[in-house]
């Protein structure tokens, strides 16, 4: 399901011409010494030009994720994500996506810092692209490319922990900790290189279920997640834990 279909994308085909797009990535403005409850959000806007692919070259759980040409100086291969379910296609989910990203990046800065952590972690960010296609608004959220290593998931939204990885548990556990308990971070995956983690598409969980979008599975989800950590630590050799009960994301 999560896996990448591995094209190349010089074999895809186009979707079109050159289309423009306004590109919009959502910034936090505040210092790092404020608390992250009064987060202060930002938006840059810049206008640009694309070339879009016709296909996906992967599919998540929720989205399709495909190759485009952002053609500003220099040129430059990037992904645009769409959501699979057209009723999901609103502005909300698309600017809430964007907005998860910039504050969990935030946050790992500041877990970076705050525990020294052996391999920093680092998540991207993740704007929102608009193009006009055939008349009608299409949204996106867009990112750069991954590269540097395989494409991985090492814990879901449901304390299920499929590599286990003590940076990264920690991670989600001082998210935790760093919230007084009203949120944490899970959905971790992206990219292990030699230097550091990068991160994408991570969800919040919180106190409200949904508060922060669809994988926002609420208390519950925190608490299984909790347990599987610490069920994860006890075998830090487990590669699978039987805990889901939530659908992944
Ligand atoms: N920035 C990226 N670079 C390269 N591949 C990516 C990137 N983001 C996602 N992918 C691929 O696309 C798939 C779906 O993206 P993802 O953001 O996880 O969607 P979903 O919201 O459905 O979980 C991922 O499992 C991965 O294979
Ligand atoms: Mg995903």
């Amino acid at each position: 399901m999560e896996a990448a279909l591995q094209v190349d994308p010089h074999t895809l085909k186009y979707l079109g011409d050159m289309q423009r797009a306004q590109i919009k990535q959502i910034v936090i403005t505040q210092d790092a010494d404020r608390p992250w409850r009064t987060m202060d959000y930002g938006m840059n806007i810049r206008d640009s030009t694309v070339t879009l692919y016709e296909h996906p070259f992967a599919m998540g759980a929720m989205r399709a994720a495909y190759y485009f040409f952002d053609q500003s100086n220099p040129p430059c291969l990037m992904i645009a994500k769409q959501f699979k379910q057209e009723s999901s296609r609103t502005r909300e989910n698309y600017i809430a996506q964007a907005r998860t990203q910039a504050l969990v990046a935030w946050m790992a800065q500041k877990f970076n810092v705050e525990e020294n952590s052996a391999k920093p972690i680092r998540v991207i960010e993740s704007p929102i692209m608009r193009i006009v296609h055939n008349g009608n608004e299409v949204l996106y959220n867009v990112e750069m490319k991954l590269n540097g290593g395989t494409f991985k998931k090492w814990i879901n939204n449901a304390g299920h922990i499929s590599k286990v990885d003590q940076v990264l548990l920690r991670f989600t556990q001082w998210t935790y900790e760093y919230s007084c308990g009203d949120i944490m971070v899970v959905d971790l995956q992206g990219v292990e290189t030699d230097t550091e983690y990068i991160l994408t598409d991570p969800a919040i969980l919180s106190r409200v279920y949904g508060k922060y979008g669809q994988g926002d599975v609420g208390s519950a989800g925190m608490e299984l997640i909790l347990r599987g950590i610490e069920h994860a630590s006890k075998r830090k050799t487990a590669q699978s834990l039987p805990l889901s009960q939530h659908p992944p994301r």
